[in-house]
């Protein structure tokens, strides 16, 4: 191959950018071969989206440049940039709910007859772009976008990028919002994708994607390259210390011993309801309950149901020996239940206020005379809670929708230890947290336990329930199928999230390179 011969499909060359004053990008280089997969990697505000935003034309750099093919290009927009070859995905999609999939691929440039629109053509076209990606049987051109799962809508996105004829492909977090198999079918397209010439430049907290995938990978640090290195010439080790500048041994903080268990501060008895039956389920104070099963066995189900979200029909649960009804979510926070979703959507996370605004936003919720009644005062703890959960903000006045995706999530953790909660229900605690910052978060949970906290905390990695469970409920199809003491193996989990001899089960096998 003649791949070192020529310039490289994609080459940026000392992209400065700054936000009001304040430098996110320092000169940064990149390059990225045709069928190469470049993994960028960095702490959580290293500027790795903002980078690929400059590339795709939201953002324009304030020095540097970007060359296709050695030639220099400049976009002003989006569309200039999805124009000439260079599309991206991001973690949130840009595609519109109302519309089909064939308008979403055609959004603004749809072909016509005439004065009209050519359905058909736009349809056939789109039919044709989904074959490539062998999901034609899955996804038509005519069906809502919005009814689409989200590892299908990220397809049509692609599908998107290869109608312009993408020669370049960002993918800024793609797998985190998907699951393990999801996962597995996009890293097939990737591979395809690759084969087929693109340059492939991936972003993401998960290393072990990173050597799975990519030839190459750069790491940033704090607007700054701090180098590019072959993945196969680099172990996790050194990768993670280019990260975070220090040697980082990802232990988990020591759990429990017996006697740091108090009173059940949550208990849930023959509870039913939507797919969910016959819950029991205890968590005591000072104990972390991790909460494991496959996809779609009722872990966030019954996290929701507690919540109050959806519900239980019949059962019963109690707080702290008493028996309670939650009927809403404003319920369940009455009685001190928190529930911190990755979802910042759905955690209305308002992006145009401020760190300060956000962290108060669930007090604020609860109204004066409840927060009275709860003894929860009104003394600012967002600060030291944002120095808790290692919030890096330039203020606790700057707007959320600054941050970058991980400290957004960071700011959701605020929020809820605001409420001074008694059971805190984790849902996928450290997805799209640098790994730097998710040994904190893990700290951070311990903490809380040690404090007298219950907490009961869904993960999908299973390295991640180990180190910090205490006690692990395995869930498989809606009932709880068995329960695990501290230091289960992922083989004993498997046993019971499957019911069968377990091995190789891609759903829940997603472990992390760190
Ligand atoms: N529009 C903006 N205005 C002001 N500051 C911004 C803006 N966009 C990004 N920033 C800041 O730029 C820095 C880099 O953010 P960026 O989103 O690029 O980080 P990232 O590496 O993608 O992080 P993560 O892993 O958390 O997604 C952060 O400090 C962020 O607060
Ligand atoms: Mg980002």
């Amino acid at each position: 191959m003649s791949e070192d011969q020529g310039p490289p499909l994609l080459a940026m060359r000392g992209i400065e950018k700054s936000f009001v004053g304040v430098r996110v990008l320092h000169g940064v280089d990149l390059e990225c071969r045709a069928g190469e997969v470049h993994a960028v990697v960095g702490e959580n505000g290293a500027g790795k989206s903002t980078l690929m935003k400059v590339l795709a034309g939201a953002h324009a750099p304030d020095a540097g440049e970007i060359l296709l093919d050695g030639e220099p290009v400049s976009f002003r927009h989006a569309r200039e940039a999805q124009e000439k070859g260079v599309s991206i995905i991001y973690q949130e999609f840009n595609l519109l709910p109302e519309r089909t999939v064939a308008q979403n691929v055609f959004l603004g440039r749809e072909p016509h007859r005439g004065p009209l629109v050519d359905r058909r053509r736009m349809d056939q076209e789109t039919a044709e772009l989904l074959r490539t990606l062998e999901v034609d049987d899955a996804i038509r051109p005519g069906t809502l976008v919005g009814d689409l799962p989200v590892a299908q809508q990220q397809a049509v996105e692609i599908a998107k990028a290869l109608s312009f004829d993408a020669r370049v492909l960002v993918l800024d977090e793609p797998t985190a919002a998907l699951s393990a198999a999801e996962a597995e079918v996009l890293f097939g397209r990737v591979r395809a994708l690759r084969e087929r010439g693109l340059a492939i430049v991936y972003i993401s907290h998960r290393l072990k994607e990173v050597f799975e995938l990519s030839e190459r990978v750069t790491v940033l640090k704090d607007g700054h390259k701090v180098g590019t290195v072959a993945t196969a010439e680099v172990g996790t080790r050194e990768l993670v210390r280019m990260m975070v500048g220090r040697d980082l041994d990802h232990y988990y903080p020591p759990r429990a011993v017996p006697e740091d268990f108090g009173e059940a501060r949550l208990r849930v008895r023959d509870a039913s309801g939507g797919m969910l039956r016959d819950i029991d389920l205890e968590v005591r104070s000072g104990e972390v309950v991790g909460l494991a099963g496959l996809q779609g066995s009722g872990r966030t189900e019954l996290a929701r149901a507690i919540f109050g979200v959806e519900p239980f029909e019949a059962g019963e649960v109690e707080v702290d020996g008493e028996s309670v009804r939650i009927r809403s979510p404003r319920e369940a926070i009455r009685h001190r239940i928190g529930f911190a979703t990755e979802d910042r959507k759905a955690e209305g996370i308002i992006p145009i206020r401020s760190v300060r605004e956000n962290g108060w936003l669930g007090l604020r919720a609860l109204g004066g005379r409840l927060r009275r009644a709860l003894g929860l005062g009104t003394g600012d703890k967002v600060e030291e809670l944002s120095r808790a959960v290692e919030l890096r903000a330039r203020s606790l006045e700057q707007e959320v929708r600054y941050l970058s995706g991980g400290n957004q999530q960071k700011v959701v953790l605020t929020k809820w230890l605001a409420l001074e909660p008694r059971v805190l229900i984790f849902d996928e605690p450290t997805r799209g947290i640098d790994v730097g910052a998710k040994a904190g978060i893990h700290d951070l949970i311990r903490r809380l336990a040690r404090e007298g906290l219950a907490v009961l905390m869904i993960s999908s990695e299973l390295p991640e329930v180990i180190g910090m469970s205490d006690r692990i409920v395995v869930l498989r199809g809606g009932e709880i199928a068995g329960e695990l003491p501290a230091g289960a193996s992922e083989a004993e989990i498997m046993l019971l999230a499957t019911g069968e001899g377990g091995a190789g089960q891609p759903e829940l096998a997603r472990q992390e390179g760190s």
